[in-house]
């Protein structure tokens, strides 16, 4: 399991309101507890922050709003001591326009950087090369009037992409991967790897009519060029002790094409995330039945990755929830992708039922500096609730982002004394996931539940031993009839691992589940 740490939210350690590296050293044996493998500690390098981080303008600093080197060090060292391994995010599409890289390269057109970023003549009419359109909005291409040309950019005009056709800028960029795998990094979350390369024949987009046609296109994403790219990295990583590894921000058009990005030698990203599952933001239990089994029948047996939420998505409270059940629907999303097999990943405070801000809550926030202009994610990037005190146990300064008002109760201060709260949910199927066999490293067992609105797998371990999972995904309460055993046969003998529902029965072949209820059961097969 790994677990997303967005550092200035996480915990403050000098009062000035901003998370920073010494506050996740400080958590370090909350994390432990909880049971957690490794952290993904999204960007804490220097940004003048027109994207929070993910403008870098130095690959290889602390931004000192995060603390120092030595601070970083001595994060690393303390993880390794509790068995938990830390992450770097490596934004290797774009840099920040901030960047020296970048100064240089748009000094002059012969500057020798020049070709370390994407430059294209202006069309004919002195436009933009393409009607290509950013994923913050707007053209792909910025102008740059003194050098006469313009710069390519998927995300924002401060995030000119880098030309990883150019061997000097691999060169620099793979040097920055092992500063940080000697400075006790346990591997990268790569972003944006859709994006590094762009159809050299230019096209225009047929789409583009006057409206947004944003996001993965074949001219923009997933091109043939950026297998030879991940390969390189992936020598890397398992070059460097400590079985190092690659977690891919790599959303796909579909499921196949989530299979390539392992490698045709699985000699690629590691642990490329599924966004075809962590995109969905609806309850639909066919939908999310037909993901769980794709991702186990279509990656060509590699291990799939499963997550919800992160700092570009909702809160699954917020996602997902009804207004009526959200606690038994935060159980019920918890529980999906924590016994579905291959990897989860957890964003801080799904484990306490943290939800977005609210408009109301973020509204005396001024825009600015402080709080990126018009960032419509920083609903879900608030600080983590530790305590129902002022602050939240987040801070003993002014938060740089309101601490939600729900921390007075939904903090992990309350939920660690109460044997029924969200985060004792957590820990319980965390115990699960690492002490039974079957859902640490079973097979998955696609099931029919015989009910359009109940999603039933199986986890299997080499011994016979199962695990049942039962997800009821409708207010309502459902009656199943479960076929897809192996040879057709119903295990008997279950037992209840875990529900939801407190007077959950184990029949195995025609149980029944309150309004979203869920249901772990252990089985034998004969
Ligand atoms: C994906 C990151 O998760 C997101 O926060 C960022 O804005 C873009 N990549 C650009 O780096
Ligand atoms: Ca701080």
């Amino acid at each position: 399991m790994i677990y997303e740490i967005y550092p200035r939210s996480f915990q403050d350690s000098n009062g000035d309101g901003i998370g920073d590296l010494k506050g996740i050293t400080q958590r370090l044996d909350y994390l432990q507890s909880l049971g957690i493998d490794a952290i993904w500690v999204t960007p804490f390098f220097p940004s003048p922050n027109a994207d929070f981080g993910y403008d870098v303008a130095d690959y290889t600093g602390v931004a000192p709003e995060y603390g120092t080197m030595a601070d970083w060090d001595e994060l690393t060292r303390q993880a390794r001591k509790r068995g938990i391994r830390v992450l770097v995010d490596f934004v290797l599409n774009h840099s920040s326009d901030q960047h020296p890289w970048f100064k240089e390269a748009r000094a002059s057109r012969t500057n020798p950087k020049r070709d370390w970023y994407v430059w294209h003549d202006p069309a004919p009419n002195g436009g933009p090369p393409t009607n290509w359109e950013s994923i913050f909005g707007g053209s792909t291409w910025e102008y740059d009037a003194a050098t006469k040309q313009y710069y390519y950019h998927i995300f924002l005009k401060q995030q000119p992409d880098l030309n990883w056709a150019n061997p000097g800028l691999q060169k620099a960029m793979h040097d920055v991967m092992r500063f940080w795998l000697a400075h006790g990094a346990s591997g990268f979350r790569l972003d944006a790897t859709p994006y590094l390369f762009e159809d050299p024949t230019w096209p225009n987009d047929p789409d583009v009519k006057g409206g947004p046609s944003v996001g993965l296109k074949p001219y923009n994403s997933g091109r043939e060029e950026s297998h030879a790219i991940l390969r390189e990295m992936r020598r890397i990583v398992d070059a460097a002790p400590g079985q190092a590894i690659l977690l891919g921000e790599s959303s796909t058009p579909t499921i196949d094409d989530l299979a390539k990005v392992y490698g045709s030698k699985a000699d690629e990203i590691n642990l490329p995330m599924n966004f075809l599952y962590g995109n969905l933001t609806h309850l639909d239990a066919k939908v999310f039945k037909r993901q769980l089994d794709d991702a186990h029948s279509r990656l060509r047996g590699q291990p799939p990755v499963f997550f919800f939420s992160s700092h570009d998505h909702s809160r699954q409270w917020t996602a997902f929830g009804d207004g009526v059940h959200d606690d038994a629907i935060a159980r019920l999303t918890a529980a999906m992708t924590l016994t579905a097999g291959g990897t989860a990943l957890m964003y801080y405070g799904e484990e306490i039922g943290m939800a977005d801000l609210t408009a109301a809550e973020l509204k005396d926030v001024p825009l600015g500096p402080k709080r990126v202009v018009a960032d419509k994610r920083d609903p879900e990037r608030s600080p983590m609730q530790w305590t129902g005190t002022a602050g939240g146990g987040f801070t003993t300064g002014s938060p740089w982002l309101p601490v939600a008002q729900a921390a007075a109760t939904t903090n992990v201060a309350a939920q660690s004394a109460d044997p029924h709260s969200i985060l004792n949910w957590y820990r319980q199927l965390l115990t699960l996931r690492r002490d039974l066999p079957a859902l640490r490293e079973g097979s998955y067992v696609p099931l029919e539940s015989g009910n359009a609105d109940v999603v039933a797998f199986a986890r299997l371990d080499r011994s016979g031993q199962g695990v049942l999972v039962l997800l009821n995904m409708s207010a309502a309460q459902q009656r199943l009839a479960i076929s897809g055993w192996a040879g057709g046969h119903v295990p008997s003998d279950g037992r209840v691992l875990l529900t939801s529902q407190p007077d959950a029965t184990v029949d195995l072949a025609n149980p029944v589940l309150a309004p979203f209820a869920t249901r772990l059961v252990a089985f034998r097969v004969r």
